[in-house]
């Protein structure tokens, strides 16, 4: 029986692909440190038989070492990140820390291990910033980050290509686009949004609206996570996207007719409001995945009206999880300057 790793676990995407690695029949261990976007909500009624939780920072060498020496993992899935770009342009601090130092901490720890295990590390279509007009970015794109945390993740990704170049560890990168479904951190757009309808409050909208991103549904990434351990080679790059652009916009009025689908009443201050634009904002990122699809025999299966339909069913299924979480957190406009 294979042996994962997974870094970041209680977060949104490392939640639902320890779900899927469980029920491939692997056995996972959690790694998290815990942050504010970690839910203990997230993992709530997995069978644990496979399952073990260690509460460590991926900054931690000492105990990462242990770890590995301890548990022998066959793979790390390394999912542990700041991940909200709004945060970073406020104070970049914690996407230095987690993005670069925790990756070269990791790194280190696995030099010993050489070909032993492999590090899928997970990065995202944004280390490309704008990609204009109808252009889609190949995996030789050039990288051109435009926020401190898109900046982050190009860094460890540099690093990672540079430990396998020179010190021969086993890795392999995963660009993968916006992705959306249930035990999401409502900062994000989707969640976010479900949050308001369901409160009756106003959809705040950067600018026009008219940002485009390429939506995958959580479930189609984790496949292809999967099959980029077994299957990706040593040092490459692998995009994963949907291949379909909406812009944010289509994406709200999506949402709103999910819920009037369900019959779910929707209140009177429940409008698209359109609110100043986020400093430095990328207008549109879009992948071209086909090396992903033709390497690893892969390709996404959910489309975005029933992928946005499963994402609203879960979470009018599990409105606990937003009761779970310091308004705070997520109410607050971030970013702005
Ligand atoms: N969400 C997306 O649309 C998307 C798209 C492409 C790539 N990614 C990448 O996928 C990864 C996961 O994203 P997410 O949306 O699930 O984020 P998330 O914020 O929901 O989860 C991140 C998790 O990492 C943990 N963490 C942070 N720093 C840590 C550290 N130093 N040590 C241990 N744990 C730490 C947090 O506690 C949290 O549980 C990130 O690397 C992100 O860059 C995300």
């Amino acid at each position: 029986m294979k042996r994962f790793i997974v870094t970041g676990g209680y977060g949104f995407i490392g939640s639902n692909l320890i779900r899927l690695l469980l029920k491939k029949k692997y056995k996972v261990l959690n790694i998290d440190n815990m942050s504010y976007s970690a839910q203990k909500y997230n993992l709530r009624n997995i069978d644990k038989k496979n399952y073990s939780f260690k509460k460590t920072d991926i900054n931690n060498r000492k105990e990462l070492i242990k770890i590995l020496k301890s548990f022998k993992p066959n793979g790390i899935f390394n999912l542990a990140a700041d991940t909200h770009v709004d945060r970073s342009i406020d104070d970049s601090f914690n996407f230095i820390k987690n993005n670069i130092l925790g990756v070269y901490n990791l790194l280190e720890a696995l030099k010993i291990y050489k070909n032993k295990i492999r590090l899928v590390h997970i990065s995202t279509d944004e280390v490309y910033g704008d990609v204009p007009g109808n252009k889609r970015s190949d995996e030789k794109y050039p990288y051109i980050p435009s926020s401190p945390y898109s900046a982050s993740k190009a860094s460890s990704d540099h690093l990672v290509y540079s430990y396998v170049r020179t010190h021969k560890i086993d890795a392999v990168i995963s660009n993968c686009s916006n992705n959306y479904g249930p035990r999401q951190f409502p900062e994000k757009l989707i969640p976010k949004m479900i949050y308001n309808i369901l409160n009756n409050k106003p959809l705040p909208v950067y600018a026009r609206g008219k940002n485009s991103r390429e939506w995958i549904y959580v479930d189609d990434h984790c496949e292809a996570l999967i099959k980029l351990f077994f299957k990706g080679k040593k040092g490459e790059k692998y995009n994963i996207g949907s291949g379909i652009n909406c812009n944010n916009i289509f994406i709200i009025k999506k949402i709103l007719q999910s819920f009037r689908n369900k019959k779910i009443k929707i209140g009177k201050k429940v409008k698209i409001k359109f609110v100043k634009d986020r400093p430095g904002h990328d207008f549109r990122y879009a992948l071209n995945s086909n090396k992903t699809k033709r390497k690893l025999n892969w390709k996404p299966k959910v489309n975005i009206t029933n992928g946005i339909s499963k994402t609203v069913g879960w979470y009018l299924s599990n409105r606990a999880f937003f009761s779970k979480i310091s308004k705070e957190l997520f109410v607050k406009r971030l970013g702005n300057q």
